[in-house]
């Protein structure tokens, strides 16, 4: 916070990219939409503002951040892009696409966006409204999803204010973000290999999937129970209770359908509105029909799984 509890919602449009802006050099907390889920950005390069963000989420100060740059030779600045991760930038970028590379030790980078680790995380988004907030600053920025540690991520302005309100400076409204689910997280090895750290909306190589789902799990933040709406979550469910809210999926229509039609992608997209649904209706608990672990629903499954983890 810049001294002061309220949180101010402006439209995306120039006045309030330029506003955001001005907020961070100033080292304020905006938060913004990606093209995958609203992020809470500060600086990347000030310990302070980057101290600010830890406060605001309640995050574990175990947990790195992911730093959004504009491109891959942006990223060349702050971390070793070898081959491998020039051609995975090449290949997805801008997108929903965060590298784990070596942090180069010449990086002007606070030292807790990383926690302490010798590798960063990094992606260049592919929404316009994070990408013209990236070439109106000078310094990189360092954002996690714009919600309280542990819980539920936002796709809209609303689901921010309802996790952040008072605690940050600004939101950027830029609508419902379209992809819906977290960045795939790749980690480069040093022989070359790729190693899906948490499945998303791009969709890698087979061989850079750990033998079983939700193993592998090297990311810090990727803790058992994540997105929790606050209430008991039960999986795969093919009927539901009285006291139930139900997440639908294709025929199993539910009081939210993740997607009639059975899409995934758009299955994904409505996600995380589906659990704040949830989350804020008077039922006390939740079902979800199943989803199929295939492409981006391994990730919806990854969030569902956690989503149903008991935080203790
Ligand atoms: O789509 C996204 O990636 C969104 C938008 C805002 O860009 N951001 C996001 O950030 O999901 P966050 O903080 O909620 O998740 C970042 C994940 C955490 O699980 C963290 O542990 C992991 O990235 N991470 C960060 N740095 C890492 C590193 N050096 N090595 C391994 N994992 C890392
Ligand atoms: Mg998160």
């Amino acid at each position: 916070m810049s001294g002061k509890n309220v949180t101010e919602v402006v439209l995306a449009d120039a006045d309030g990219i330029a506003r955001a802006a001005a907020i961070l050099e100033s080292g304020g907390l905006v938060a913004v939409p990606t093209e995958t889920v609203y992020g809470l950005a500060a600086r990347a390069d000030s310990a302070d503002t980057v101290a600010k963000i830890y406060a605001a989420k309640g995050r574990p100060d175990f947990n790195p951040l992911i730093v959004h740059v504009r491109d891959a030779e942006h990223a060349s600045t702050f971390a070793v892009m070898d081959t491998k991760a020039r051609e995975l930038a090449d290949q997805y970028w801008p997108g929903p696409l965060t590298l784990v590379v070596p942090r180069l030790s010449s990086a002007v980078l606070a030292p807790a966006v990383t926690a302490g680790l010798s590798t960063l995380a990094i992606r260049a988004p592919s929404h316009p409204v994070m990408q013209a907030l990236l070439a109106a600053v000078p310094f990189p920025l360092a954002a996690p999803s714009a919600n309280r540690s542990g819980f539920i991520s936002p796709t809209t302005a609303e689901h921010v204010v309802r996790s952040l309100d008072g605690r940050i400076d600004l939101v950027l409204d830029g609508g419902a973000t379209t992809a819906g689910v977290e960045s795939t997280i790749a980690a480069i090895r040093e022989d070359g290999s790729v190693e899906e750290l948490r499945p998303g909306p791009i969709e890698l190589d087979s061989r850079a999937r750990g033998s079983s789902p939700g193993e592998g799990i090297e990311a810090p933040g990727q803790l058992a129970s994540h997105y929790a709406p606050g209430k008991p979550v039960r999986l795969d469910a093919q009927i539901v209770a009285p006291d139930e809210f139900w997440i639908g999926f294709g025929g199993l229509s539910g009081d939210c359908n993740l997607s009639p039609s059975g899409d995934l992608t758009e299955a994904a997209a409505r996600l995380y509105d589906c659990l704040h649904l949830g989350a804020a209706s008077e039922k006390p608990r939740i079902a979800v029909a199943p989803v199929p672990e295939v492409g981006i629903g391994r990730a919806i499954n990854d969030r569902l799984r956690r989503a149903a983890t008991p935080a203790d």
